[in-house]
């Protein structure tokens, strides 16, 4: 880890040139390398564009999934030896959880480490995945399986980039932004619910900053005292041990669901052994549920597959041992970390999952 977690290195701004061209008048990096993905070099540089002075040097990646792997960093790693990068070099990363994961690992690693910055341009990474230090590739079919927890030096998030953002993708970062609600804040849920039921579809993002602002807060709240993920931190994993498997099985199925997606419907399976388990209110579950139905749309996981999913769950890197762990909730808002689970419950919140669908008109 390069340094101490500092709430300052959270920038929330809505004029991020300025912001920009301050913090880097402030720190003289020798060199500046930039790495982007195809899609914002288009269409998210330009906004931020004229903060450089084009001595900076771009690389350009292709953010899917199948690229974070190891082939991409060695180029990364390539393009940064020919351009003459060293110790005091910085590599802003600009894009979304692809871009900031495996440039922050390209970072932390090019020799034994050099400073990054995250300009994160998707919902999902403004979130999540460029705050907390997690970086990271893909590695024999098993995502983020290599990686190291290297903090920014800064993050700068600006809503600006959402305009961007289609419906699908807007919504998988959202799907994370209930989560930290769920494990953390139960009037900032129906708030989020209450956003999404009426400002959404007029886009009113500037009012969506507050919300922004109150998600990452919570993510900090998780992660400040537990980097390394030893205990606290892992009840950021509510959704994710049914999430992931469900993201995995339909990649197989060739079928692309987001992530966040993918961990809305994990969140409704671990709502139902949340009541078998922690006594959580049914009538919150059948509430949720439908709210989350309503907004994401409805699954239907053939049972002949429920198998797949328990095996995809036992890869899980999140398992210590041979136990599936999960966490769930007491209320909403309280959540607890530690939960093993076996095949029944599996099986069981598979069977609610596809039960509700059809249930909700
Ligand atoms: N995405 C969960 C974490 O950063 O711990």
């Amino acid at each position: 880890m390069n340094k101490d977690f500092n709430q300052n290195d959270i920038t929330h701004t809505e004029d991020i040139i300025s912001d920009l061209k301050e913090y880097l008048t402030k720190y003289t990096f020798e060199q500046i390398y930039i790495l982007t993905d195809k899609n914002c070099k288009n269409l998210c540089f330009p906004v931020i564009s004229k903060v450089f002075n084009r001595n900076e040097k771009i690389f350009t990646i292709i953010s899917e999934e199948k690229y974070k792997n190891i082939e991409t960093v060695t180029k990364i790693w390539n393009f940064l030896i020919k351009k003459q990068a060293d110790r005091n070099s910085l590599l802003i990363n600009i894009g979304g959880g692809m871009v900031t994961d495996i440039g922050g690992f390209a970072a932390s690693t090019f020799k034994r480490g050099i400073s990054f910055i995250n300009i994160p341009t998707t919902l999902l990474a403004q979130i999540d995945a460029s705050v907390g230090g997690k970086t990271g590739i893909n590695f024999q079919g098993l995502k983020n399986q290599i990686g190291t927890i290297t903090l920014p030096e800064k993050v700068f998030i600006s809503s600006i980039f959402l305009k961007t953002l289609d419906t699908e993708e807007f919504l998988s970062g959202f799907g994370e932004m209930l989560k930290h609600a769920l494990i953390f804040d139960k009037s900032h849920y129906y708030e989020l619910i209450n956003f999404i039921n009426t400002d959404f579809s007029e886009k009113k993002y500037q009012k969506f900053n507050t919300l922004i602002k109150k998600s990452v807060n919570i993510k900090l709240h998780f992660v400040k005292n537990d980097i390394t993920e030893t205990g606290l931190r892992k009840t950021l994993n509510f959704g994710h041990t049914f999430g992931h498997a469900i993201e995995s099985y339909f990649l197989k199925k060739r079928k692309i669901m987001r992530h966040g997606t993918a961990v809305v419907y994990g969140i409704i399976c671990e709502l139902w052994l949340s009541v078998k388990y922690h006594n959580f209110n049914k009538n919150y579950i059948e509430e949720i549920s439908k709210d989350l139905i309503n907004i994401y749309g409805k699954v239907n996981i053939p049972e002949k597959d429920f198998s797949n999913i328990y095996l995809l769950m036992k890869h899980d890197k999140k398992n210590t041992g041979k136990n599936i762990q999960t966490v769930l909730l007491k209320d909403i808002g309280l959540a607890e970390y530690h939960n093993i689970i076996n095949k029944n419950d599996i099986f069981e919140s598979l069977r609610k999952l596809n039960l509700l669908s059809k249930e909700i008109k």
